[in-house]
C-alpha cells in the first residue's frame, strides 16, 4: 500500500458521502478513521508519524464543516505534524519532504455556491488554503482537490459515480506517486 487516507468525519455512524468514499477507496489505499482510533482524543503521535512515513502518498479526507476540516484533523496537525516538523525535523519532518498530499473533501452546498459570485462567496480552494500552506510547510507536493459537492441528500447512484471517480484519483496518485528510489 502507497497511499494513507485519514479520513476526519466525527461521526463515521452517521456518514454516508464519506463512507462511500472509504468503500471504493478501500483496495487502493490504507483507512484510518480518526474517529475511531482516537476516541478518547489522545493521539500517538510517534505512532501516527511513522505510519505516515510507512506510505508514500498522504490523503485528507473529511466533510466541510463551517467551511473548513473538522476540529479532530486540526487536533492530529497539532500533534503530528508538530512532532515531525518541529520536534523531530531532520528525522521525520525530512523524510516527509515531497511526498504527495491530496486533500478529498464532500460538501453539502452545490458546486456553484463555491464561486466568487456564489452563495458562500469563495472558492473551495480559497477555503483550502490553510491546508495549503501547512502543506507547503511541511514540504508535502500538494495535489488539486478532489471534491464531491452536493451530498446532504445523496442518491446511491451519486454516491456510487462518486467513489468511481474517488478511485481513479487514488490509482493516479499511485502511479505518479511514486518516490524516486
Ligand atoms: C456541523 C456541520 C457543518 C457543515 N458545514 C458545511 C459547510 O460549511 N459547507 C457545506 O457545503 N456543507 C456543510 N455541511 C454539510 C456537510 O459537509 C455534508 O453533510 C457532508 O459533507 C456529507 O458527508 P457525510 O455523508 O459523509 O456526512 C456541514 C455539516 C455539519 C454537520
Amino acid at each position: 500500500m502507497t497511499t494513507l487516507i485519514l479520513s476526519a468525519h466525527p461521526h463515521p455512524d452517521q456518514s454516508r458521502a464519506n463512507e462511500a468514499l472509504l468503500t471504493a477507496a478501500a483496495p487502493h489505499a490504507t483507512i484510518v478513521r480518526l474517529a475511531l482510533e482516537y476516541p478518547a482524543g489522545a493521539i500517538d503521535a510517534a505512532r501516527a508519524a511513522a505510519r505516515v512515513l510507512a506510505h508514500e502518498n498522504l490523503v485528507l479526507q473529511f466533510p466541510l464543516q463551517w467551511y473548513a476540516p473538522p476540529a479532530l484533523l486540526k487536533d492530529w496537525f497539532d500533534a503530528v505534524l508538530t512532532r515531525m516538523v518541529y520536534i523531530h525535523g531532520e528525522t521525520e519532518g525530512r523524510a516527509l519532504a515531497g511526498r504527495k498530499l491530496l486533500v478529498a473533501v464532500t460538501a453539502g452546498a452545490p458546486e456553484d455556491a463555491y464561486r466568487a459570485d456564489g452563495r458562500n462567496g469563495f472558492t473551495l480552494a480559497q477555503l483550502l488554503r490553510p491546508l495549503e500552506a501547512t502543506a507547503r510547510r511541511c514540504g508535502l507536493d500538494w495535489q488539486p482537490p478532489f471534491a464531491v459537492y452536493d451530498v446532504r441528500e445523496p442518491t446511491q447512484e451519486v454516491l456510487a459515480a462518486a467513489g468511481a471517480r474517488y478511485a481513479t484519483a487514488l490509482t493516479a496518485l499511485a502511479e505518479e506517486g511514486a518516490l524516486a528510489a
